[in-house]
């Protein structure tokens, strides 16, 4: 992991503004992500964790700028990719790919595969046409198919297969960074495996570096250099792999890992399980103060209505928790 951040993400915040009541008469306002700050450091797997809504994918499409922030800096080789337009936006669109969940939305039905992976080279003029069968054929032989799979259409491929089409498609353009949004999440267990082995020896060979957004803890924990965890669009802690899972800080990240069971039988037994109560709030209408403190078995009067300072609470180990800050434990 290299010593200067990738990308710099300050103070990001993402509003959705939108249409309610059975005639969209009523407008109102989803605070889908708030001041979230957060370094990306050239090489590492960095995983974004937290309940469904809790703004993972948004963080990882306002990143990329695709969608528009309301306010803050996504800093990228010295530019802040929120300031620009598209036009401005291209030559950066290279480096900053997306492979999502579902392939079939990246993957067009009547494209053959060789055609769906060259279209990026083309677009950003990175070969000529001459060159292209042979850089597809690299592409392919990077993510394990093989050469005679250029001739096929998505739907004549297995899911795994698919994936491994859109992560080539996303390789094409020889990128810095992938924001790999729930990638492996519609695969077989066996499969996202494989998956999982291809994504971190692409790393090693490209230098890549990951925005891994997962909701399956273990295979959080097995791939990661670091993880944020979020509450409600806010990063709620971020810290290394090891410090997260074995001394978590946020009674949120306590409670998430909580729901993972111990593959150790003696420590399944002796540990504390704490179940986390209720739904995630609406965003339209988040808490005020802590964004957890509906829900927080700690939660103390200042928590409703102080916002707690994203702090670095040890070396490295960033939290956003009142009782963190005077000592309390969950
Ligand atoms: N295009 C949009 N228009 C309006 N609201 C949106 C839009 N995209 C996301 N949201 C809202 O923003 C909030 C955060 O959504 P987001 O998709 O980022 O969550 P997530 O953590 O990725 O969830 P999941 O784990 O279910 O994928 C949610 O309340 C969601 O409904
Ligand atoms: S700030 Fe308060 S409510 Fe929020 S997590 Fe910490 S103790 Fe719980
Ligand atoms: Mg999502």
């Amino acid at each position: 992991m290299g010593a200067e951040p990738l990308l710099r993400i300050e103070k990001l915040v993402k509003h959705f503004d939108v249409r309610l009541g059975a005639f969209g008469e009523r407008s109102a306002t989803v605070y889908a992500l708030d001041n979230v700050d957060l370094d990306i450091m050239e090489g590492e797997t960095l995983s974004l964790v937290g309940e469904s809504g809790c703004g993972k994918s948004t963080t990882g499409f306002t990143i990329l700028n695709l969608y528009r922030a309301t306010s803050g800096k996504v800093v990228y080789r010295g530019q802040d990719l929120v300031k620009l337009d598209e036009k401005a936006m291209r030559p950066f669109r290279r480096d900053l790919q997306i492979v999502f969940q579902d392939p079939y939305s990246t993957l067009n039905p009547r494209m053959t595969v060789g055609e769906a992976v060259g279209e990026p080279i083309l677009f950003h003029k990175l070969a000529t046409k001459a060159e292209l069968k042979g850089k597809v054929e690299t592409l392919l032989g990077d993510v394990g198919l093989p050469a005679r799979f250029a001739q096929r259409y998505p739907h004549e491929l297995s899911g795994g297969q698919r994936q491994r089409v859109a992560i080539a498609r996303a390789l094409a353009c020889q990128p810095k960074f992938i924001v790999c949004d729930e990638a492996i999440s519609a695969l077989d267990v066996s499969i996202q495996a494989q998956i999982i082995n291809l994504l971190l020896d692409l790393q090693d060979k490209y230098g890549l570096t990951y925005l891994f957004i997962a909701h399956d803890l273990a295979v959080v924990r097995h791939i990661s250099t670091r993880v944020g965890v979020m509450y409600l669009g806010r990063l709620a802690e971020l810290a290394s792999r090891d410090a997260l899972f074995e001394e978590p800080l946020h009674p949120y990240t306590k409670a998430l890992l909580s729901a993972v069971p111990e593959t150790d039988p003696a420590h399944e037994r002796s540990r504390q399980r704490q179940i986390l109560q209720g739904d995630v709030p609406s965003p339209l209408n988040p808490p005020a103060g802590c964004r957890f403190h509906t829900r927080c078995p700690i939660a103390m009067e200042v928590c409703g209505r102080i916002i707690p300072e994203w702090k670095e609470a040890k070396p490295g180990h960033y939290v956003a928790c009142h009782a963190v800050n005077t000592g309390q434990t969950a």
